[in-house]
């Protein structure tokens, strides 16, 4: 079938099927810019409005429910709204505490330490979003090392903030481009960008910048550029060369920390970095970031550091915030008690909807590749982003592949099946997105029939 008449008919069912968001939705666009507070959040025609979330669905002012893949940015591994965060906080809440303080409390050093024990790390501060996060642990490096440049991967997303916005989505001959404007003039001439799983750009990228280079950021496994994990060789050997140019690695583990086993992915490779930022799973939910690591770079951002030195990283007035610390530590205990399950059935989830996917998709001729597969590194992935490779490539291995308009079919994978699926009551991000331990394989059944019609429908 003609692709452009097949979103034509997908947006107008989508359209009839919602009169309520529609509504709500016009009224949000008076207000907000675009309608909302996240572009990924807002998609064409608009997006439903949601009234309610619980285990694996989500349901919207329209009263239709979806097998939710999205579950709050990948946070959620249990899950909308578990039980064990649910119950900590209302117990909290019913106390009479729980708000803002502004009193730095019991609760951070408890998070603090559970996650420091499971992520190898000496220190940590908490703040609010994993973009400050990884700001802070960039401005760290600059600190500690006394350089400037920041090297990081093309396709690596480590949230908005000037040092990170170049080289992330933008395709222009490589993705070497600032995603915004209104940058000040070092967020091009002070970053770097290398290309991810090439050990050879790498080692030049070093040669060249090494000496002048802060820090190597990275993302172990790059999400947002498709889900694709780094080669162990090459993680080993960004290790090495960082050391050896006297560079900090920090590893941007956003959404990596606590997905694949409670814990962060770089100790399932084997590889320590000087710095790792933490965000999403670890608040259960509420907003929490971190920048954990080692002792001597962190106790920059104490007071009593001496100014030439001292890094202002204050995480903000919702720094550490009581409720969030508190659900946290209900999550990441709950994580760490039911390790083996939760992550043996994630992975297994993960498993069975890539093979399903690709083995769907290819009978119509649709070559798709899933990103999230972990190999040996990450057995228990959960992670499932979808790609059409036109290249006739039979792997994902860089972002590079992911936004090339010549090498990947993005519209399919991110309009065609985002709408598709939701007419179908999935809602996928990515194509498909992230399984938790509240989804059930009769879920990733139907949501792989789904999938299935859709390519027929295309096929057709
Ligand atoms: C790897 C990575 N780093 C940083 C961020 C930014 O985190 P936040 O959206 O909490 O600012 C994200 C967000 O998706 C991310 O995926």
């Amino acid at each position: 079938m003609d692709r452009q008449t097949y979103l034509t008919e997908l947006s107008e069912r989508y359209v009839a099927a919602h009169p309520r968001s529609k509504k709500h939705f016009e009224r949000a666009a008076h207000l907000l810019p675009g309608g909302g507070s996240h572009n990924l959040r807002l998609f064409a025609p608009f997006p439903f409005c949601d009234v309610g979330a619980a285990g694996a669905t989500v349901t919207d002012l329209d009263g239709r429910t979806y097998v939710d893949f999205w579950q709050g940015h990948f946070a959620n591994i249990l899950g909308h709204n578990p039980a064990p965060v649910v119950d900590a906080l209302t117990r909290e809440l019913n106390a009479g505490r729980g708000l803002a303080t502004g009193f730095p409390g019991r609760h951070q050093a408890e998070l603090g330490e559970l996650i420091l024990d499971r992520i190898g790390a000496d220190r940590i501060r908490f703040t609010t979003s994993g973009a400050l996060a990884t700001m802070n642990a960039i401005l760290l490096a600059r600190a500690f090392t006394g350089r400037k440049i920041v090297i990081k991967i093309a396709g690596g997303w480590h949230g908005a903030h000037p040092l990170a916005l170049k080289g992330v989505h933008t395709y222009h001959h490589g993705l070497n481009q600032l995603e915004s404007t209104g940058l000040p003039e070092y967020a091009d001439s002070e970053v770097v960008v290398t290309r991810f799983n090439d050990i050879a750009a790498l080692e030049n990228t070093f040669a060249r910048h090494g000496h002048q280079a802060a820090c190597l950021i990275m993302e172990p496994m790059v999400g947002s550029g498709g889900a694709i994990f780094a080669d162990a060789a090459y993680l080993t050997r960004a290790r090495e060369l960082s050391c050896e140019h006297g560079v900090l690695l920090i590893l941007d583990e956003v959404i990596t920390a606590f997905r694949f086993h409670a814990g962060a992915l770089y100790s399932l490779y084997g590889v320590r970095p000087d710095l790792c930022v933490v965000g999403k799973a670890i608040g259960g939910g509420m907003p929490v970031a971190a920048v954990a690591g080692k002792a001597e770079i962190m106790a920059l951002a104490a007071p009593g550091t001496p100014h030439s030195r001292a890094v202002k990283f204050d995480g903000g007035t919702f720094s550490a915030h009581p409720q969030s610390m508190i659900a946290g530590i209900a999550f990441i205990r709950h994580l760490v008690e039911h390790e083996t399950e939760i992550y043996a059935y994630n992975g297994r989830l993960g498993r069975m909807a890539r093979e399903g996917i690709e083995q769907r998709l290819a009978a119509y001729g649709i070559p798709a590749q899933c990103g999230g597969d972990g190999g040996t590194v990450a057995e228990h992935s959960s992670i499932v982003a979808v790609h059409v490779l036109t290249d006739g490539s039979e792997q994902v291995h860089d972002p590079e592949q992911v936004y090339d308009p010549a090498r990947s079919d993005r519209e399919l994978c991110d309009v065609i099946l985002k709408l598709g699926m939701l007419n179908e009551g999935f809602h996928v991000v990515h194509g498909y997105g992230a399984l938790s331990y509240a989804h059930t394989e009769e879920q990733v059944a139907r949501s792989l029939d789904a999938l299935e019609r859709i390519a027929k429908r295309l096929a057709g």
